[in-house]
Protein backbone atom coordinates (compact mmCIF):
# COMPACT_ATOMS: atom_id res chain seq x y z
CA UNK A 1 0.00 0.00 0.00
CA UNK A 2 1.72 3.45 -1.15
CA UNK A 3 1.82 6.24 1.31
CA UNK A 4 2.66 9.95 0.07
CA UNK A 5 6.20 9.49 0.59
CA UNK A 6 6.37 7.26 -2.27
CA UNK A 7 6.24 10.10 -4.46
CA UNK A 8 7.98 13.30 -5.00
CA UNK A 9 7.64 16.64 -6.84
CA UNK A 10 9.47 17.16 -9.21
CA UNK A 11 10.67 20.84 -10.02
CA UNK A 12 13.77 20.86 -12.38
CA UNK A 13 16.17 19.34 -10.62
CA UNK A 14 14.97 19.27 -7.44
CA UNK A 15 12.84 16.69 -5.82
CA UNK A 16 9.64 17.62 -3.16
CA UNK A 17 7.91 15.73 -0.62
CA UNK A 18 4.46 16.32 -2.72
CA UNK A 19 2.65 17.86 0.19
CA UNK A 20 1.79 21.78 -0.44
CA UNK A 21 0.53 23.82 2.32
CA UNK A 22 -1.66 26.54 1.06
CA UNK A 23 -1.75 30.18 1.18
CA UNK A 24 -4.12 31.31 4.21
CA UNK A 25 -4.48 34.85 4.48
CA UNK A 26 -4.60 37.44 6.51
CA UNK A 27 -1.55 35.76 7.99
CA UNK A 28 -3.22 32.23 8.78
CA UNK A 29 -0.50 30.85 7.64
CA UNK A 30 2.10 31.95 8.74
CA UNK A 31 5.69 31.97 7.97
CA UNK A 32 6.59 29.57 10.83
CA UNK A 33 4.31 27.37 9.33
CA UNK A 34 5.29 27.53 6.03
CA UNK A 35 8.53 27.26 7.71
CA UNK A 36 8.06 24.40 9.29
CA UNK A 37 6.60 22.73 5.48
CA UNK A 38 10.15 23.76 4.17
CA UNK A 39 11.84 22.25 6.41
CA UNK A 40 10.13 18.91 6.25
CA UNK A 41 11.00 19.05 2.34
CA UNK A 42 7.66 19.81 1.02
CA UNK A 43 6.05 23.80 0.24
CA UNK A 44 4.80 26.27 2.59
CA UNK A 45 2.92 29.50 1.56
CA UNK A 46 2.89 33.18 3.55
CA UNK A 47 -0.16 35.03 2.49
CA UNK A 48 0.18 38.78 0.59
CA UNK A 49 -3.15 39.44 2.31
CA UNK A 50 -3.13 42.50 4.09
CA UNK A 51 0.70 42.54 4.28
CA UNK A 52 0.52 46.31 5.75
CA UNK A 53 -1.44 45.50 8.84
CA UNK A 54 0.90 41.61 9.33
CA UNK A 55 3.76 43.67 9.16
CA UNK A 56 2.33 46.60 11.82
CA UNK A 57 1.96 43.33 14.07
CA UNK A 58 5.16 41.15 13.23
CA UNK A 59 7.08 43.94 12.64
CA UNK A 60 6.30 47.13 14.78
CA UNK A 61 5.83 49.05 11.47
CA UNK A 62 3.22 51.85 11.71
CA UNK A 63 1.59 51.43 8.33
CA UNK A 64 -1.91 51.50 9.30
CA UNK A 65 -1.90 54.36 11.91
CA UNK A 66 -0.04 56.85 9.24
CA UNK A 67 -3.00 55.74 6.68
CA UNK A 68 -5.95 56.23 9.21
CA UNK A 69 -4.44 59.42 9.92
CA UNK A 70 -4.32 60.02 6.15
CA UNK A 71 -7.50 59.25 5.30
CA UNK A 72 -9.77 59.90 9.09
CA UNK A 73 -11.63 63.09 7.63
CA UNK A 74 -13.33 60.78 4.95
CA UNK A 75 -14.35 58.18 7.60
CA UNK A 76 -18.16 59.24 7.70
CA UNK A 77 -17.93 59.54 4.07
CA UNK A 78 -19.33 56.62 1.61
CA UNK A 79 -17.55 57.42 -0.97
CA UNK A 80 -13.79 55.93 -0.58
CA UNK A 81 -12.34 56.95 -3.82
CA UNK A 82 -9.83 58.86 -2.43
CA UNK A 83 -8.35 56.56 -0.08
CA UNK A 84 -5.33 55.08 -1.56
CA UNK A 85 -2.58 52.53 -1.04
CA UNK A 86 0.57 54.39 -0.27
CA UNK A 87 2.65 52.22 -2.90
CA UNK A 88 5.81 52.22 -0.66
CA UNK A 89 4.07 51.21 2.33
CA UNK A 90 3.05 47.86 0.04
CA UNK A 91 7.06 47.65 -0.95
CA UNK A 92 7.82 47.98 2.36
CA UNK A 93 5.17 45.84 4.05
CA UNK A 94 6.34 43.23 1.48
CA UNK A 95 9.99 43.39 1.01
CA UNK A 96 10.09 42.81 5.25
CA UNK A 97 7.60 39.65 5.48
CA UNK A 98 9.44 38.04 2.88
CA UNK A 99 12.41 38.89 3.03
CA UNK A 100 12.57 37.72 7.32
CA UNK A 101 10.88 34.56 6.44
CA UNK A 102 12.97 33.64 3.57
CA UNK A 103 16.24 34.58 6.05
CA UNK A 104 14.94 31.82 7.99
CA UNK A 105 14.21 29.02 5.51
CA UNK A 106 16.01 25.70 6.28
CA UNK A 107 15.99 22.30 4.88
CA UNK A 108 15.34 21.26 1.67
CA UNK A 109 11.65 22.78 1.15
CA UNK A 110 10.49 25.88 -0.76
CA UNK A 111 8.18 28.39 0.31
CA UNK A 112 5.54 30.74 -2.10
CA UNK A 113 3.52 33.73 -1.70
CA UNK A 114 -0.19 33.12 -1.94
CA UNK A 115 -1.28 36.53 -3.93
CA UNK A 116 -5.18 36.97 -4.41
CA UNK A 117 -6.04 39.14 -7.52
CA UNK A 118 -9.42 40.30 -5.65
CA UNK A 119 -7.45 41.98 -2.96
CA UNK A 120 -8.21 45.33 -5.41
CA UNK A 121 -6.98 47.62 -3.19
CA UNK A 122 -8.56 50.90 -5.68
CA UNK A 123 -5.57 50.32 -8.01
CA UNK A 124 -6.18 46.80 -8.80
CA UNK A 125 -3.37 46.92 -11.45
CA UNK A 126 -0.32 49.17 -9.56
CA UNK A 127 -0.96 47.48 -6.08
CA UNK A 128 -0.66 43.85 -7.30
CA UNK A 129 2.45 45.11 -9.81
CA UNK A 130 4.51 46.24 -6.01
CA UNK A 131 2.67 43.06 -4.28
CA UNK A 132 4.31 40.50 -6.93
CA UNK A 133 7.89 42.26 -7.79
CA UNK A 134 8.46 42.95 -4.17
CA UNK A 135 7.59 39.37 -3.84
CA UNK A 136 10.22 38.43 -6.49
CA UNK A 137 12.92 41.56 -5.51
CA UNK A 138 12.80 39.43 -1.70
CA UNK A 139 13.46 36.06 -2.68
CA UNK A 140 10.52 33.94 -2.50
CA UNK A 141 10.88 30.96 -4.23
CA UNK A 142 7.44 30.65 -6.18
CA UNK A 143 4.19 33.05 -6.33
CA UNK A 144 0.83 31.22 -6.35
CA UNK A 145 -1.48 33.56 -8.24
CA UNK A 146 -5.34 32.45 -6.40
CA UNK A 147 -8.44 34.25 -6.23
CA UNK A 148 -8.98 35.55 -9.96
CA UNK A 149 -8.04 35.01 -13.43
CA UNK A 150 -5.13 36.87 -13.23
CA UNK A 151 -5.14 37.03 -16.88
CA UNK A 152 -2.94 40.42 -16.58
CA UNK A 153 -0.63 38.97 -13.83
CA UNK A 154 2.29 37.60 -15.87
CA UNK A 155 2.47 40.77 -17.62
CA UNK A 156 2.60 42.65 -14.58
CA UNK A 157 6.21 40.65 -13.70
CA UNK A 158 7.69 40.05 -17.23
CA UNK A 159 10.32 42.42 -17.27
CA UNK A 160 11.02 41.18 -13.83
CA UNK A 161 15.03 39.60 -13.77
CA UNK A 162 13.12 36.64 -11.73
CA UNK A 163 10.26 36.46 -14.01
CA UNK A 164 11.89 32.93 -15.54
CA UNK A 165 13.60 31.51 -12.43
CA UNK A 166 10.72 31.45 -9.76
CA UNK A 167 8.22 29.04 -9.50
CA UNK A 168 5.21 31.20 -10.77
CA UNK A 169 1.85 29.05 -11.28
CA UNK A 170 -2.16 29.74 -10.75
CA UNK A 171 -5.34 28.00 -9.13
CA UNK A 172 -8.03 27.07 -10.72
CA UNK A 173 -10.96 25.31 -10.14
CA UNK A 174 -12.17 24.55 -13.89
CA UNK A 175 -10.51 23.72 -16.88
CA UNK A 176 -12.14 26.95 -18.75
CA UNK A 177 -10.55 29.18 -16.40
CA UNK A 178 -7.16 27.09 -17.29
CA UNK A 179 -7.29 27.83 -20.73
CA UNK A 180 -8.27 31.84 -20.33
CA UNK A 181 -4.84 31.80 -18.48
CA UNK A 182 -2.90 29.58 -20.53
CA UNK A 183 -4.15 31.61 -23.96
CA UNK A 184 -3.04 34.68 -22.03
CA UNK A 185 0.00 33.47 -20.93
CA UNK A 186 1.52 31.75 -24.29
CA UNK A 187 1.80 35.44 -25.26
CA UNK A 188 4.77 36.11 -23.01
CA UNK A 189 6.14 32.49 -23.67
CA UNK A 190 6.20 32.08 -20.37
CA UNK A 191 4.32 28.76 -19.25
CA UNK A 192 3.15 28.37 -15.12
CA UNK A 193 5.92 25.92 -13.45
CA UNK A 194 2.11 24.53 -11.92
CA UNK A 195 -1.09 24.59 -11.77
CA UNK A 196 -3.09 24.25 -8.85
CA UNK A 197 -7.19 22.74 -9.07
CA UNK A 198 -8.92 23.30 -6.26
CA UNK A 199 -12.01 21.29 -6.09
CA UNK A 200 -15.60 23.00 -4.15
CA UNK A 201 -14.59 21.47 -0.37
CA UNK A 202 -11.61 24.27 0.26
CA UNK A 203 -11.74 26.55 2.48
CA UNK A 204 -11.29 30.45 1.69
CA UNK A 205 -12.78 31.73 -1.17
CA UNK A 206 -14.70 29.19 -3.53
CA UNK A 207 -14.00 29.41 -7.39
CA UNK A 208 -17.79 27.65 -7.82
CA UNK A 209 -21.21 29.21 -7.66
CA UNK A 210 -23.32 28.66 -4.56
CA UNK A 211 -24.11 24.95 -6.60
CA UNK A 212 -20.98 24.37 -5.90
CA UNK A 213 -21.71 20.80 -4.67
CA UNK A 214 -22.39 19.34 -8.16
CA UNK A 215 -18.93 19.55 -8.49
CA UNK A 216 -16.05 16.96 -7.47
CA UNK A 217 -12.20 17.20 -7.77
CA UNK A 218 -11.61 13.62 -9.05
CA UNK A 219 -13.72 14.26 -11.75
CA UNK A 220 -12.02 18.29 -12.66
CA UNK A 221 -8.55 16.96 -12.01
CA UNK A 222 -9.35 13.88 -14.47
CA UNK A 223 -10.76 16.97 -17.01
CA UNK A 224 -7.53 19.02 -16.83
CA UNK A 225 -4.98 16.28 -17.07
CA UNK A 226 -6.48 14.95 -20.29
CA UNK A 227 -6.36 18.40 -21.96
CA UNK A 228 -3.08 18.81 -20.71
CA UNK A 229 -1.41 15.60 -22.04
CA UNK A 230 -3.89 16.27 -24.85
CA UNK A 231 -1.77 19.80 -25.51
CA UNK A 232 1.56 17.84 -24.76
CA UNK A 233 1.87 20.07 -21.68
CA UNK A 234 4.33 18.98 -18.92
CA UNK A 235 2.83 21.43 -16.41
CA UNK A 236 2.79 19.58 -12.36
CA UNK A 237 -0.72 19.22 -11.41
CA UNK A 238 -1.61 19.98 -7.78
CA UNK A 239 -5.10 18.75 -5.86
CA UNK A 240 -6.52 20.50 -3.48
CA UNK A 241 -9.59 20.95 -1.12
CA UNK A 242 -10.79 17.99 0.82
CA UNK A 243 -7.51 16.46 1.23
CA UNK A 244 -8.09 15.22 4.91
CA UNK A 245 -5.65 12.15 5.03
CA UNK A 246 -2.68 10.48 3.37
CA UNK A 247 -4.64 8.26 1.62
CA UNK A 248 -6.51 10.69 -0.08
CA UNK A 249 -3.98 12.32 -1.24
CA UNK A 250 -2.21 9.15 -2.83
CA UNK A 251 -5.66 8.82 -4.77
CA UNK A 252 -4.44 12.28 -6.21
CA UNK A 253 -0.94 11.08 -6.82
CA UNK A 254 -1.87 7.97 -8.30
CA UNK A 255 -3.84 9.45 -10.94
CA UNK A 256 -1.81 12.54 -12.50
CA UNK A 257 -1.43 14.61 -9.37
CA UNK A 258 2.18 15.77 -8.92
CA UNK A 259 1.33 16.86 -5.22
CA UNK A 260 -1.60 18.20 -3.08
CA UNK A 261 -2.18 21.30 -1.51
CA UNK A 262 -3.86 20.78 1.85
CA UNK A 263 -4.77 23.41 4.35
CA UNK A 264 -7.90 22.87 6.92
CA UNK A 265 -5.69 20.05 8.83
CA UNK A 266 -3.21 23.07 9.50
CA UNK A 267 -5.88 25.16 11.29
CA UNK A 268 -5.28 23.01 14.48
CA UNK A 269 -1.83 23.42 14.92
CA UNK A 270 0.34 25.75 16.81
CA UNK A 271 1.79 27.58 14.14
CA UNK A 272 -0.90 28.72 12.29
CA UNK A 273 -1.76 32.27 12.95
CA UNK A 274 -5.45 31.32 14.38
CA UNK A 275 -5.92 32.32 17.83
CA UNK A 276 -6.23 29.37 20.23
CA UNK A 277 -9.45 30.21 21.59
CA UNK A 278 -10.64 30.53 17.54
CA UNK A 279 -8.47 26.80 17.31
CA UNK A 280 -10.85 25.58 19.24
CA UNK A 281 -13.96 26.49 17.79
CA UNK A 282 -12.50 25.22 14.40
CA UNK A 283 -11.88 22.22 16.42
CA UNK A 284 -14.93 21.18 17.91
CA UNK A 285 -16.85 22.24 14.88
CA UNK A 286 -20.01 19.72 13.77
CA UNK A 287 -21.30 19.42 9.82
CA UNK A 288 -24.13 21.59 10.66
CA UNK A 289 -22.18 24.61 12.14
CA UNK A 290 -20.16 25.16 8.76
CA UNK A 291 -21.66 26.98 5.64
CA UNK A 292 -20.97 28.33 2.34
CA UNK A 293 -22.44 31.56 2.27
CA UNK A 294 -22.42 35.00 0.07
CA UNK A 295 -21.57 37.61 3.02
CA UNK A 296 -18.09 38.12 0.84
CA UNK A 297 -17.85 41.41 -0.61
CA UNK A 298 -15.68 40.15 -3.24
CA UNK A 299 -18.50 37.93 -4.71
CA UNK A 300 -17.17 34.45 -4.37
CA UNK A 301 -18.68 32.48 -2.55
CA UNK A 302 -16.55 31.60 1.05
CA UNK A 303 -16.87 28.61 3.54
CA UNK A 304 -17.02 29.81 7.16
CA UNK A 305 -18.36 28.44 10.97
CA UNK A 306 -21.90 30.03 11.11
CA UNK A 307 -20.75 31.04 14.34
CA UNK A 308 -17.95 33.45 12.44
CA UNK A 309 -18.72 36.97 14.63
CA UNK A 310 -18.25 38.78 11.31
CA UNK A 311 -21.58 37.21 9.90
CA UNK A 312 -24.35 39.99 10.64
CA UNK A 313 -21.97 42.42 12.32
CA UNK A 314 -22.40 45.78 11.55
CA UNK A 315 -19.12 47.52 12.12
CA UNK A 316 -18.35 50.86 10.30
CA UNK A 317 -16.95 50.24 7.13
CA UNK A 318 -12.41 49.98 7.88
CA UNK A 319 -11.65 51.23 4.39
CA UNK A 320 -9.32 53.94 6.05
CA UNK A 321 -7.16 51.72 7.95
CA UNK A 322 -8.02 48.97 5.27
CA UNK A 323 -9.79 49.13 2.15
CA UNK A 324 -8.15 45.73 0.31
CA UNK A 325 -11.22 44.99 -1.25
CA UNK A 326 -12.09 48.66 -2.86
CA UNK A 327 -12.53 48.04 -6.41
CA UNK A 328 -10.50 50.58 -8.79
CA UNK A 329 -13.60 53.42 -7.97
CA UNK A 330 -13.65 53.02 -4.06
CA UNK A 331 -16.26 50.55 -3.84
CA UNK A 332 -16.85 47.34 -2.06
CA UNK A 333 -20.21 45.99 -1.58
CA UNK A 334 -20.02 45.89 2.28
CA UNK A 335 -20.03 50.08 2.19
CA UNK A 336 -23.12 49.49 0.08
CA UNK A 337 -25.03 47.18 2.58
CA UNK A 338 -23.68 48.90 5.17
CA UNK A 339 -25.25 52.60 3.70
CA UNK A 340 -28.73 50.63 3.24
CA UNK A 341 -28.74 49.27 6.74
CA UNK A 342 -28.06 52.99 8.00
CA UNK A 343 -30.60 54.45 5.62
CA UNK A 344 -33.04 51.60 7.06
CA UNK A 345 -32.40 52.07 10.87
CA UNK A 346 -31.72 55.82 11.29
CA UNK A 347 -32.07 55.97 14.71
CA UNK A 348 -30.54 52.40 15.72
CA UNK A 349 -27.51 52.85 17.78
CA UNK A 350 -26.27 49.63 16.51
CA UNK A 351 -27.03 47.82 13.53
CA UNK A 352 -26.60 44.36 11.44
CA UNK A 353 -25.62 43.88 8.26
CA UNK A 354 -27.06 40.39 7.60
CA UNK A 355 -26.41 40.62 3.45
CA UNK A 356 -22.52 41.29 3.16
CA UNK A 357 -19.73 41.99 6.10
CA UNK A 358 -16.72 44.07 6.41
CA UNK A 359 -14.29 41.19 5.44
CA UNK A 360 -10.79 43.27 5.91
CA UNK A 361 -11.66 44.20 9.79
CA UNK A 362 -13.32 40.60 10.66
CA UNK A 363 -10.24 39.03 8.97
CA UNK A 364 -7.70 40.99 10.45
CA UNK A 365 -9.12 40.41 13.87
CA UNK A 366 -9.78 36.55 13.54
CA UNK A 367 -13.88 37.17 13.26
CA UNK A 368 -14.32 35.67 10.14
CA UNK A 369 -13.93 31.60 10.44
CA UNK A 370 -13.34 30.48 7.09
CA UNK A 371 -12.98 26.84 7.33
CA UNK A 372 -12.53 23.71 4.68
CA UNK A 373 -15.56 21.40 4.12
CA UNK A 374 -14.12 19.39 6.38
CA UNK A 375 -13.13 20.92 9.62
CA UNK A 376 -15.82 18.98 11.26
CA UNK A 377 -13.66 16.07 10.92
CA UNK A 378 -10.75 18.09 13.20
CA UNK A 379 -11.80 16.52 16.35
CA UNK A 380 -10.76 13.63 14.50
CA UNK A 381 -7.16 14.23 14.29
CA UNK A 382 -6.43 14.98 18.07
CA UNK A 383 -7.25 14.07 22.15
CA UNK A 384 -9.94 15.69 24.70
CA UNK A 385 -7.95 17.17 27.21
CA UNK A 386 -9.75 16.69 30.99
CA UNK A 387 -10.94 20.65 30.64
CA UNK A 388 -13.06 19.43 27.20
CA UNK A 389 -10.97 21.61 25.14
CA UNK A 390 -8.98 19.55 22.57
CA UNK A 391 -5.25 19.33 22.32
CA UNK A 392 -3.49 21.61 19.52
CA UNK A 393 -1.03 19.60 17.58
CA UNK A 394 2.11 20.58 15.75
CA UNK A 395 2.92 21.41 12.15
CA UNK A 396 4.94 18.84 11.97
CA UNK A 397 2.77 16.13 13.52
CA UNK A 398 0.28 16.89 10.67
CA UNK A 399 2.80 16.77 7.88
CA UNK A 400 4.03 13.68 8.67
CA UNK A 401 0.72 12.29 8.99
CA UNK A 402 0.04 12.47 5.52
CA UNK A 403 3.52 11.93 4.32
CA UNK A 404 3.83 8.52 6.15
CA UNK A 405 0.11 7.41 7.00
CA UNK A 406 -2.07 4.65 5.05
CA UNK A 407 -5.04 2.92 4.83
CA UNK A 408 -7.26 6.28 6.07
CA UNK A 409 -5.63 6.23 9.14
CA UNK A 410 -4.75 9.40 10.72
CA UNK A 411 -2.06 9.36 13.99
CA UNK A 412 -3.02 10.93 16.95
CA UNK A 413 -0.88 12.99 19.06
CA UNK A 414 1.64 11.73 21.84
C1 LIG B 1 -8.65 29.08 6.95
C2 LIG B 1 -8.40 29.04 5.47
C3 LIG B 1 -8.06 30.21 4.82
C4 LIG B 1 -7.78 30.18 3.43
N1 LIG B 1 -7.38 31.32 2.81
C5 LIG B 1 -7.01 31.29 1.52
C6 LIG B 1 -6.46 32.44 0.90
O1 LIG B 1 -6.28 33.49 1.52
N2 LIG B 1 -6.12 32.36 -0.42
C7 LIG B 1 -6.27 31.18 -1.13
O2 LIG B 1 -5.94 31.14 -2.31
N3 LIG B 1 -6.78 30.07 -0.55
C8 LIG B 1 -7.12 30.10 0.74
N4 LIG B 1 -7.57 28.94 1.35
C9 LIG B 1 -7.59 27.69 0.57
C10 LIG B 1 -6.35 26.83 0.85
O3 LIG B 1 -5.16 27.47 0.47
C11 LIG B 1 -6.37 25.43 0.19
O4 LIG B 1 -6.21 25.48 -1.20
C12 LIG B 1 -7.63 24.62 0.47
O5 LIG B 1 -8.28 24.98 1.64
C13 LIG B 1 -7.24 23.14 0.53
O6 LIG B 1 -8.31 22.35 0.95
P1 LIG B 1 -8.44 21.78 2.45
O7 LIG B 1 -8.57 22.96 3.33
O8 LIG B 1 -9.67 20.93 2.40
O9 LIG B 1 -7.20 20.99 2.75
C14 LIG B 1 -7.87 28.96 2.71
C15 LIG B 1 -8.23 27.80 3.41
C16 LIG B 1 -8.48 27.82 4.76
C17 LIG B 1 -8.85 26.54 5.47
Amino acid sequence: MKCVDDFRLQFGKQELVPIIIGGMGVDISTAELALEAARLGGIGHISDAMLPTVSDRRYETHFIKEKLKQYKYNIDNSDKSLVKFDLGHIAEATRLHVSKTMEAKRGEGMIFINCMEKLTMNAPRETLRVRLRTALDAGIDGITLSAGLHLGSFALMEDHPRFRDARLGIIVSSLRALQLFLRKTAKLNRLPDFIVVEGPLAGGHLGFDMDWAKYDLHTIMAEIYQYLQSEKLNIPLIAAGGIFTGSDAVSFLENGAAAVQVATRFTAVHECGLPEKVIQEYIKATEDDIEVNTVSPTGYPMRMLKNSPAIGSGIRPGCESYGYLLDGSGHCAYIEAYNREVAAHPKAKKISVKEKTCLCTHMRNFNCWTCGHYTYRLKDTTRRLPDGSYQILSAEHVFRDYQFSVDQKIALPD
